[in-house]
């Protein structure tokens, strides 16, 4: 039996009663009624399991877990469970998604996912010499480091080079091994950091230095994720459009201070979701901002340009250290339900995804910074969850937006009044 074709194109989601948008989502990703549960339960994470998580464990905090529509990746349309505070967000995820997919959607690739660790060594004599040593005995040191996660072995991944650098510092020379490790489907820390420690004694003796720090490096270059989507002129509102996205584009190209908020936005959805599986975000965010300064000078992570026919094509490149399996991706029941809303069957899976959101977050951000600004959509949002609050349901509430905005004063005092009114007038009328 084939898989059931299902469209991730959901206009007026937004509008629907939450328990209408999670019947959607559940019928989409086949969610069962225990987890449809765990989802109106407001986290899902007992106290107990969280007690078990960190250290010195007081209580929770619950953050609200929204889903973008729309996305059409490597033609196959998702659903992006995605956690965060901020307004705004995932709507303008949900529209940029919408433009994307009126072209061939966004297109994903990565590398093997392959982590760095690093050994340092001090005290290193003829260090020439003694990185021949050690590049001759790669296939020993490989072997050593295997021995340490047979099951990572087992599913294909495991030691696979091992590199040699030479570092001049503040306290003198220092020799830098990296060993090269493909996680598979784990976000690796455990493992690399099992491995650095145990080569320790083997490179010291082969070197005669004294090994100091054993530790993963989130400059993630070896594991990097690439997002590419073509948008016609027409779905962004034309070339005029086109020409400022490119302007700003190359804005955050040329100017750190510009780059730095441009990968906000982009961190903004990628981290959303990374919070949503459970990912050690932090990881993510220092590989993305170490990356973006690889050559040097800080720079954007995407970069948007003008095809010949005057549309919009846009690229995303960074680092994405993420795992399916592992940590508290497989513990925590919210990530699990993410993760089958997602539909990803593999790590690498799972960071193409990522991408494909930073991309269209990036695309909706500087579109809207653009044109009109972010501020008119942000208080848009606003003002519906004030009229919202202020008790107008149904047909009333995009009404009551309309009034509210109109008036320039988007508070919840006004919109009390507004909803009052309008309540009043269809009572009467
Ligand atoms: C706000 O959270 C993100 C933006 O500042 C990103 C950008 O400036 O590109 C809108």
């Amino acid at each position: 039996m084939g898989e059931k074709v299902r469209s991730s194109r959901i206009s007026g989601f937004y509008k629907l009663p939450r328990e209408e948008r999670l019947r959607i989502v559940a019928e989409f990703a086949g969610l069962s009624e225990e987890e449809v549960e765990v989802l109106r339960s407001g986290g899902g994470l007992g106290i107990e399991t969280a007690d078990r998580m960190i250290e010195n464990v007081i209580g929770m905090m619950a953050y609200p877990l929204g889903v973008a529509v729309n996305f059409r990746i490597n033609g196959r349309d998702r659903l992006i469970p995605m956690v965060l505070e901020e307004p705004s967000v995932v709507a303008a995820a949900s529209n940029a998604a919408r433009m994307m997919r009126e072209g061939e959607g966004i297109r994903t690739s990565s590398t093997e996912p392959v982590m760095i660790g690093q050994i340092q060594i001090l005290k290193v004599e003829n260090p020439q010499e003694k990185a021949e040593a050690l590049l001759s005995a790669k296939e020993e040191i490989l072997e050593l480091a295997n021995q340490q996660d047979p099951i990572l072995v087992k599913f294909g991944g495991g030691a696979r080079d091992l590199e040699v650098r030479f570092l001049d510092s503040r306290v003198g020379p220092m020799m830098v091994v990296h060993l090269l490790v493909d996680c598979r489907d784990a976000m690796g820390a455990n493992a690399v950091n099992t491995m650095c420690e145990v080569l320790a004694p083997k490179l010291e003796k082969i070197t005669g230095g004294k090994v100091l720090l054993r530790i993963i490096s989130n400059l993630a270059d070896r594991r990097l994720v690439r997002a590419e989507a073509l948008v016609r002129k027409e779905a962004v509102g034309g070339e005029e459009v086109v020409d400022g996205i490119v302007a700003a584009s190359a804005f955050a190209e040329a100017d750190p201070y510009r780059a730095a908020t441009h990968n906000k936005g982009i961190l903004n959805g990628v981290i959303a979701v990374a919070l949503a599986t459970a990912q050690d975000h932090r990881a993510i965010e220092a590989g993305a901002h170490a990356y973006a300064a690889r050559s040097g000078r800080y720079t954007a992570l995407t970069r948007w340009e003008k095809t010949p026919e005057g549309d919009l094509l846009g690229r995303l490149e960074m680092p994405m250290a993420v795992g399916t399996v592992g940590g508290a991706t497989r513990v925590h029941p919210v990530a699990k339900i993410a993760l089958k809303i997602l539909g990803v069957k593999s790590a690498r899976e799972l960071a193409e995804v990522m991408g494909a959101v930073g991309l269209a977050q990036n695309l909706a951000a500087i579109r809207a910074l653009a044109t009109e600004g972010i501020q008119r959509g942000h208080m848009r949002l606003h003002a519906r969850n004030l009229v919202i609050m202020a008790g107008a349901e149904g047909a009333l509430v995009d009404k009551a937006v309309e009034e509210l905005v109109s008036s320039g004063e988007i508070r919840f005092d006004r919109a009390v009044e507004v909803v009052k009114r309008l309540k009043g007038a269809q009572n009467s009328g």
